[in-house]
């Protein structure tokens, strides 16, 4: 109970006792806080409205933040009528009129007791669905990385070229994005798209992967069928991952629209799928092939510069240059 007037106090504790109930007085806002923090199996508070120093609205928002678990039950005289149903709306529970009768205390009090330990169900209630969510979610997130795990180790396990390929353009392609401002989710399905984006290779002959020479039309079309296979192997896994899906799909589209599958042109190849396809083919044009040496590190940069407008993003180039500096 908190109220300045000795006597309201008395005279409540009193009847609470009289009903059942054990009882503790202060005087003042402060006072009430500071036993909140010495009994913390207080349960309910019953407070006067006016009160000198801390009033009892500014009491109620105190309880309300710091212990939340404990009731509030408002004490008003006739003329506080209306504070008091502000009082319900800030988080009351119920407000009494003074002077009490036993009737009403016992009526208002154990309701608000009643009260408060529904809500306090209600919140557990909550807080359990609520890790249930979380611990789903988790659960997913796991599967999904389990499945593309599992992906990037089978197209790993092909050969070493290809292993050490996508860790490459992983790396490079996050270089780039970085360059480029990416952050966050948006940088980490830009490394999970390079990572994963000759995926589809899983379901092209073997012999085509590594054929040095000129592929005829139904090679080139098998070849070129990786960015779409790819696509559709991700997918399930992948649905709210668009970003993913897009560099898979469109890491090789050309800026001047003669790339393959669906002849992008420009801005209209999704970034991620740009930055894929410079950090995909200076990779190619650095490392050893079955069928063709090296380029150095200079002659690769030149190549990209001179293919931008036709094959390469020029910001991508320039940002890839610039971060490699
Ligand atoms: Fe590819």
């Amino acid at each position: 109970m908190v109220d300045d007037e000795e006597q309201v106090r008395q005279s409540l504790a009193r009847m609470l006792e009289a009903i059942g109930l054990a009882a503790m007085g202060s005087a003042s806002g402060a006072e009430a806080l500071a036993a909140l923090e010495r009994h913390r199996e207080l349960i309910l508070c019953i407070v006067d409205i006016n009160m000198p120093g801390m009033g009892g609205v500014e009491l109620l928002e105190h309880v309300r933040a710091q212990y939340p678990d404990v009731g509030v039950v408002m004490l008003t005289g006739v003329a506080d009528v209306d504070v008091a149903t502000h009082c319900l709306r800030c988080g009351a529970l119920d407000y009494l009129t003074k002077p009490a009768t036993l009737d009403e205390i016992r009526l208002r009090v154990t309701g608000a007791i009643e009260r408060r330990a529904q809500e306090l169900e209600a919140r557990q209630v909550h807080a359990r669905l609520r890790e249930r969510l979380r611990e789903l979610g988790r659960r997913q997130r796991e599967a999904v990385n389990d499945g593309v795990t599992m992906l990037a180790h089978a197209l790993e396990a092909r050969d070493s070229y290809t292993s050490g390929h996508s860790r490459r353009v992983e790396r490079l392609a996050a270089r780039i994005a970085v360059q480029l401002g990416f952050t966050g989710d948006a940088l980490a399905a830009v490394e999970l798209g390079a990572r994963l984006h000759d995926v589809g290779t899983i379901g092209v002959r073997d012999e085509l992967m590594v054929k040095p020479g000129p592929l005829d039309a139904e090679e080139l079309e098998q070849v070129q069928s990786h960015t779409l296979l790819g696509e559709r192997i991700l997918r399930p896994f992948l649905t709210g991952e668009p970003m993913v899906l897009q560099v898979v799909r469109s890491h090789h589209e050309r800026v001047d629209g003669t790339g393959f599958p669906d002849g992008l042109a420009g801005p209209s190849i999704p970034l991620p799928a740009r930055i894929v396809a410079v950090a995909d083919a200076y990779d190619a044009m650095t490392t050893n092939h079955a069928y063709r040496s090296p380029c150095s590190r200079d002659e690769a940069f030149a190549i990209l510069r001179d293919g931008v407008g036709r094959q390469f993003d020029g910001e991508v180039v320039g940002a890839f240059v610039k971060s490699g500096k």
